[in-house]
């Protein structure tokens, strides 16, 4: 196995709820990629607040609040109080009020950045220092969802907010990772009428390069939750990744291009992508092309 060069590429991740999707990530990839946490930043809407004086995430919540505002400070000041180094925390064992809670301190050891209260339709507004200059190469989002029946199509607004987001952070070349309900006989409606994907990625210059499984097949460990709720939420046990790429970039030779149909869903014309399910690998680190991209699989 080649060895992790460690320069990886940054990834940011939306909408976590209870942070499976990433903790399963770091999870697959610990041996590989060791370092992989460091590039990662981690983030959801809701804001979990302090619920239990004896969780030693909960307690640490203002203690973290602290260390923002410190690191906030250190961009002003030369010799400000260093950022809290989690790294031996030896509390991982200890009491927590939820999976979640302790997760996010588990995360938050191997590296990650964890921020709570993030919207992800206002990426390019955020001022927190973990963004502040860095070039977000990758940006997931594991199963948009904003607690909406479809009939609301309060979804697809958000989507198109998001990717629009996306593409005043992103350089051509940069992909965003989003993952989607798709069930049997009803992936193009899902498509089409749920999130309105391909009317968000086309206006913000993102096109579908890939389209690959996605769940705990894929990442073990991963749970799907709803929103606001953590529990799966019906038909999203069949999942697809969809990988879109910042134009302009170079169509891989001999690589199909997708197919696109369109149809009325509710009245409404909207498009949806055909393609056969492919299995193309995802690069960790800059040097792209080398033996690392393939003993590690696909990401
Ligand atoms: C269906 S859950 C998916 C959670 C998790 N990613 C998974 O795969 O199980 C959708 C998540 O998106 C979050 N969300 C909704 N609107 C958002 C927004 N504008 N910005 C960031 N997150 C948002 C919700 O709070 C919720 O945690
Ligand atoms: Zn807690």
């Amino acid at each position: 196995m080649a060895t992790c060069s460690g320069d990886h590429k940054t990834r940011l991740f939306i909408g976590e709820a209870g942070f499976r999707g990433v903790s399963a990530l770091i999870d697959k990839h610990q041996v590989a990629h060791p370092n992989l946490g460091n590039s990662i930043i981690a983030t959801e809407l809701d804001t979990f607040g302090r619920t239990s004086d004896q969780c030693q995430r909960c307690n640490g919540i203002e203690r973290e609040e602290m260390t923002l505002a410190s690191q906030i400070a250190n961009l002003f000041l030369s010799d400000g109080e260093e950022a809290e180094d989690y790294s031996a925390d030896p509390l991982l064992h200890t009491s927590f009020c939820s999976d979640r809670c302790k997760r996010i301190r588990w995360l938050q050891n191997k590296g990650v950045t964890i921020i709570l209260g993030f919207d992800g339709t206002k990426i390019h507004e955020s001022n927190h220092p973990a963004l502040t200059g860095r070039r977000l190469e990758r940006i997931h989002w594991n199963c948009p969802h904003d607690k909406s029946n479809f009939r609301t199509q309060t979804l697809p607004p958000i989507i198109k907010s998001f990717f629009a987001s996306c593409s005043a952070m992103q350089e051509s070349g940069d992909r965003v990772h989003v993952t989607l309900a798709q069930p049997h006989g009803k992936a193009d409606f899902y498509q089409g009428y749920v999130y309105n994907i391909r009317d968000a990625s086309t206006p913000a210059n993102y096109k579908l390069l890939a389209k690959r499984p996605f769940g705990p097949d894929r990442y073990p460990g991963y749970e799907h939750e709803m929103t606001g709720i953590a529990a799966p939420a019906a038909g999203a046990h069949q999942q697809r990744e969809f990988v879109f790429v910042k134009k302009p970039f170079q169509w891989p030779a001999g690589r199909p291009k997708h197919k696109r149909y369109d149809d009325t869903f509710y009245s409404r014309p909207r498009k949806y992508y055909e393609r056969d399910t492919d299995e193309e690998s995802s690069v960790y680190s800059h040097s792209s092309g080398t033996s690392e991209s393939e003993s590690s699989g696909e990401d």
